[in-house]
This record gives structure tokens, sequence and C-alpha cells, in this order.
């Protein structure tokens, strides 16, 4: 057993939306670091836990009518289904929204604070009048400053690049509420980031604690000077009161990575794992942090300042990755390549895309590209035709020739020799991230074995007589070398090992350092390992992620499309439609998807029941304006009569907008 002890995380998923292929990059690239590190016989501890806080993970609660709290359980559990489907294995998953978190948040803000590091002043800032609350600039929307581009979010165009504050969007409404929003002050509360910049610009540039290429684009912005970093959030927010400054909340951030110490200290509580020798300043223990590049500035600059400042141990390494595209490009809802790991799921072996993605990692921040055809050939070939195919061809004649058994001595030590030799330069290139590398190191191996096979040719020798015993050797040096290339193959394929191990009756395999040959060793029947990628099951998955887009959000394509034959105008003219005012709005006992709606048309009221419960709640709808059918022939339903038809456009879902002056329909939208 070595003496190392290590912890190790990824970054903590966001709970306002399902797991994908993107985010699997990196708990793959940290669950096979991970594994590795066990299968070498150190101490080390994989956590990880649910990012719940935050204003997008509030009102999308607030949207589906439930509370945060609930939101985030459901979510936690399916990230957790899809991550232990995936042969993610944390020796930890909890939440930030827990009471270790809490503490810890609390205990860093007071540390900081008491040693001067915390400061307060008045702030101006977007503010929606009707639902009293204070605007992230994503829930802002308007038209471009600089080139009028319509529909922008508050801080960027995503038309011509240019990035602004929110104060000078034109036309700016809120995305909460329709409303336009009004600028108003409140206190926040600061970390002065600047306090640490001699500390930080020690720690980003010793050696490795950061990648070259982090390292350096560090090194820019400390030298554009550190920002006090803004980390308070007025009430309503979904998270922690910051301790003496009622109705204010930390900002999501600030706890988020303080999440990666309450993770570690619920796993404390239960086992017999000492906190303090993992975060006390002079701990002599390990901790990494995998991120995504995204998330450079948080983790490299903030948090080693909070945890140096609140006197804890600060990060061994954060090891950055780069961002997947597919088939070249950006992960595309409208394209299918924006997939659920779920979906993926539905179909695929998990453990293709484990290999995958460790046949494409560097320690580099680059992006990484999975195109499916790479995908399905790269499989086939390394795994299918040449790491499980030894076994195949060799375990046949062992079982049905010498019952079973290996032969007493091993044939060719010095190939066996060869592949054990391989052991310590596979284990750096895994050391160091180098997961692409140590795939090719492997899959050289895997040839040579092949080729001693072909060489061989046992399927000739099996029909000479008296050639058993060489017959014997060959597959089982076959098998041999299998046993090896699933050792070195285990921290990626956790599952084709377990079966080989179970396969090979043996144990599960250490890394194999000074591994001996199986001689004269009973081994089982062989089954099929691994299957080969099939292309059709790359189209479902595909198709399947097409459609999870037109049930959650807007189709582009769809939107515009001609639904119903021209009409003449006269047609149109007999339509009465009508602004009205929705004076009443309330649940339907028994419905599903109605609202039952009492609507002012001027003259008269109607009584309205309409599709629309999944996109709105009856308090919303009181009060405002709407179009209405006025002259449609009632029609009896089953809990009434409807008089009439609200006007509403979208896909369907919660993205459906009752039409009024200031809501969210998109000109062009179809109107059903
Ligand atoms: N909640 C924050 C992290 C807080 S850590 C204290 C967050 N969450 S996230 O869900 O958006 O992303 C989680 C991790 O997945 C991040 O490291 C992010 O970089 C990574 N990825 C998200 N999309 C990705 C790709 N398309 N490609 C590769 N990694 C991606 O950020
Ligand atoms: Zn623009």
């Amino acid at each position: 057993m070595s003496d190392r002890k290590i912890l190790i995380t990824s970054a903590l998923p966001y709970a306002n939306g399902p797991i994908h292929l993107g985010h699997l990059v990196e708990y793959i690239q940290t669950d096979i670091w991970s594994r590795f590190q066990k299968q070498r016989g150190n101490e080390c501890y994989y956590i990880c836990a649910d990012d719940t806080h935050g204003t997008p993970i509030m009102l999308k609660a607030d949207r589906e009518g439930i509370e945060p709290e609930d939101l985030i359980a459901q979510v936690g559990k399916e990230h957790l289904a899809d991550f232990t489907e995936f042969g993610i294995e944390f020796d930890n998953y909890h939440s930030t929204h827990s009471e270790e978190n809490k503490h810890f948040s609390s205990l860093i803000y007071k540390r900081l604070r008491d040693d001067g590091h915390i400061s307060s002043r008045s702030i101006t800032q977007a503010y929606d009048p009707v639902k009293e609350m204070f605007l992230p600039d994503r829930f802002i929307k308007g038209d471009c400053p600089k080139c009028n581009a319509k529909d922008q979010y508050g801080d960027s165009c995503e038309v011509c690049g240019a990035t602004y504050s929110p104060i000078e969007l034109k036309n700016a409404i809120s995305a909460v509420s329709g409303e336009k929003p009004i600028e108003k002050e409140s206190v926040h509360y600061f970390f002065k980031l600047a306090d640490f910049n001699a500390m930080l610009k020690a720690w980003t540039t010793s050696e490795g604690h950061l990648q070259p290429e982090v390292s350096n684009k560090l090194a820019e912005w400390l030298e554009n000077g550190l920002q006090d970093w803004d980390i308070s959030r007025d009430a309503p927010y979904f998270g922690f009161e910051i301790p003496d400054a009622p109705g204010k909340y930390f900002y999501v951030w600030l706890d988020a990575p303080v999440g990666y110490m309450a993770s570690f200290k619920n796993l404390c509580s239960k086992t017999d794992l000492d906190f303090n020798e993992f975060w006390a300043p002079d701990s002599k223990t390990e901790l990494y942090h995998f991120i995504g590049k995204d998330i450079i500035y948080f983790h490299a600059l903030f948090w080693p300042a909070m945890l140096h400042g609140a006197k804890f141990r600060t990060p061994s390494a954060v090891f950055a990755h780069g961002f997947l595209t597919i088939n070249g490009e950006k992960m595309s809802k409208s394209r299918g390549t924006f997939i659920k790991a779920r979906t993926y799921l539905d179909h695929l072996d998990p453990e293709y895309l484990r290999y995958y993605f460790a046949a494409k990692l560097s320690a580099g921040i680059d992006d990484i590209d999975l195109n499916f055809e790479d995908f399905t050939q790269r499989v086939n070939s390394d795994l299918v035709g040449k790491v499980v195919n030894i076994a195949s061809r060799c375990s046949g004649f062992i079982k049905k020739r010498f019952a079973g058994q290996l032969s007493p001595q091993c044939a060719e030590p010095e190939l066996f020799h060869q592949f054990t030799l391989a052991s310590e330069n596979i284990a750096e290139l895994y050391e160091t991230r180098e997961y692409g590398k140590a795939m090719r190191e492997i899959m050289t191996l895997a040839d040579k074995a092949n080729q001693y096979i072909d060489e061989k040719k046992p399927w000739l020798i099996a029909k000479e007589e008296g050639k058993d015993q060489e017959l014997h050797e060959i597959c089982s040096m076959g098998i041999n070398l299998f046993r090896l290339l699933v050792a070195y193959l285990k921290p990626v394929l956790p599952k084709l090992a377990t079966e080989s191990e179970d396969f090979l009756n043996i144990q599960s395999q250490p890394w194999p350092t000074n591994a001996q040959p199986l001689v004269g060793h009973e081994i089982k029947a062989f089954k099929a390992l691994m299957i080969r990628v099939e292309a059709p099951k790359i189209a479902a998955i595909i198709e399947d992620s097409k459609e999870n887009l037109e049930k959650t959000a807007v189709a582009p394509a769809k939107i515009f499309e001609p639904i119903a034959d021209e009409i003449e105008f006269d047609d149109f003219a007999k339509i009465d439609l009508r602004i009205a005012k929705i004076v009443k709005a309330e649940h339907v006992k028994g419905a599903d998807k109605l609202l039952q709606l009492t609507v002012d048309i001027g003259d008269e009221s109607l009584n309205i029941f309409a599709g629309i419960k999944s996109a709105y709640k009856p308090e919303d709808l009181e009060g405002k304006l709407t179009v209405v059918v006025a002259n449609l022939k009632p029609r009896k339903m089953k809990f009434g009569m409807s008089e009439g038809m609200v006007l509403a456009a979208g896909p369907g879902g919660a993205d459906l907008w009752v039409l009024h002056p200031d809501d969210g329909a998109i000109a062009g939208m179809r109107v059903k």
C-alpha cells in the first residue's frame, strides 16, 4: 500500500437541468483518474454534489409550481442515476443545500470578514417591479445597443458579440414577468480579492498547480488587477442567508466550491475519516479539482483565495479540460446533438463512450470532438476487434480441449515480460491525464498479442496430430496477455474488467506491476464481453434528441411552417377577434390541461375552457389582456360550455404564450 492520500472532485453540476454528454467528459475523466489511483493502491476519495442554489433554480421551481427543495431532490436523484449507469463511482455525492455546506460557507465568510476581507457598498441594478426581485443579466432581454438585434440577453449579443450592461439594452424587459425593469439600489457584500494578489501570483505560477496554458491566462488577469467580487444577492433568493445580514444571501458561486468540503465532511460523518487531516493548512494529503475551462476563474482565483483567507489548505492542483463538440460543432438542439446522458443510455453501452473519451483526452484544455463515425470505428476496431477478440479466439480451445485449464507453464516469458514492463509507462500516462496516449500504448500491446496469435495460427495447429501441448500453450499465452490488457483498461472500462475477471476466474486485479502469468489455472466459459456499435442505435439517439427538443423547447423550423390552406379575406373577416380582459382564472377539478377563464370582451363576458394549464398559473393570468375568438360556436365540453377561444402561441407544454401585448410570444409563431 502506498501512502498517498488523495481527495478528488469534479465540478458540481447545476440542479436545474439534466446531465448531457458534455458534462460526461468531465465526470468520465475524473472517474478514470480516481479508479486509476485506487487500482494503484492509493487511498483516494472521489466526491461530488449537486449545485442547488441561485436564481435559475428558484425560478424553475416557481414555474413548475413546486418548492425548490422538491426540485433539487428530484434532479439530484436523476443526476446520480445517470452517473451510476455511466460507471462513475463517487465515494460521496451530496448537495450544496445541506447543513454541512451552510456551516462551512458561514465559517469561511466569518473568517474572511473578521480579517477584513469583506466590504459592503450600495449598487444599482435592474429590478423587476412585478416579481419584486433583482434580475440577473440573463433574465433581462431586449434589443442589442450596438446592432439592434432583437431578443438579446442582458449581458451580451449573440448576433454581433457585443458585451454591455443590462442598463444599455434597448426596450429591455424582464424575462420573468415581461415587465420593463426599473433601476434600484441595494447594499451588496464583496470579497476583496485584491488582498490576495501576492498569494495568488505565487500560487498560480508555482509548479504543478495549474496547466501552463491556464497559468498564462491567469497571469493576464492578474496583470489587469483583481476586482472586488460581489458575493451577495438580495431576497428572494434560493440559498443561504448571510450571517449578520438579514435578507442577503450568499451568491451561488460562493457556496458552490464550499460544497466540495461539505460533501467530504458528510463522508467523514459516515466513516472514520478525519476532516482536518484533509483540509487543515498543513495537510499532507493531496487535493485535486477537475473542472471545465469555463470555470477556471472561480477555481484558480476565488477559491484558493477563499481557502487561504479562511485558513484552510489550498488545492494541490486544478485540472481543466476543454469542451465537447459533436461532429465538429457545438452541441445543438435542432441538429439532435444536444444529447442527454439518459438518451444515450437508452441505446448504447456506456463503456463505449468511456473508451472514446479516454482515447480523445489529453492533459490540455483543447476541445474534444465526438464524431460518431470515428466513435463507431474506434470502439469496433479497438475494443471488439482487438481486445475482446483475443479472449474469444483462445478461450474456445481451452474450454473444449483442455477442460478450461490453462497450461502449466508460460510459453513465452519474454513476451509476457514485455507486457508487464509497459506498466510504469502506462501508469505515468494515466497519472498525467494523457489518457489518449495511454490508450494508444495499450492498443499497441493488443496488436502485439494479436500478431502473436496470427503467427502461431492455433486454428491450424488444432487440426494437427500430436500438437496438443503447443496448442494449449499458445491459447494460454493469449489468455494471459488478454488479462494484462484488461488490467490496464480497468480504470476506463470497469464493467468489461469485472466481467473479464469473472471469466478468468480471478480476483479484482490491482495495477499489474509485478504480475505473474496464470498457469495451471481454471477459467470459466467465454461469453461475449462487448458487442459492436451498431449504426442504427446512433441514429436513434439523434432522433430521440430531436424529439426531446420538440417536447421541451421551441423548434424553429416548425414554427413558421404553414399548417392550414389559404383562406379568402371573407373567411378571415368572419372571425370576431377581440381584446379581452381575463377577469377570473381557476383550476378545473379533474382536468389535467384546462383552466377555466372568465373574460370580459367589452359588451359581455364569456366562459372559456383553455388548454393552457401547463404554461400558466391562474393567478398569473388574472387582470391580463388577451386576444380571443369571440364568435366561436359554443361547445359543450366535459366540464361545461366553452363560449370562445383564447389565442396562444408556442410548441406546447410550459412554452405556450397566451397572446397579450407584453408577453413572450414571437411574431410568426403558429397560432393555435
Ligand atoms: N455548477 C457549476 C460548477 C460549480 S463547481 C463548484 C457548473 N455546473 S455545470 O453543470 O454547468 O457544469 C458542470 C461541469 O461540466 C463544469 O466543469 C463544466 O465545465 C462541464 N461542462 C458543461 N458542459 C460541457 C461541455 N459541453 N463540454 C465539456 N464540459 C462541460 O458549471
Ligand atoms: Zn448585437
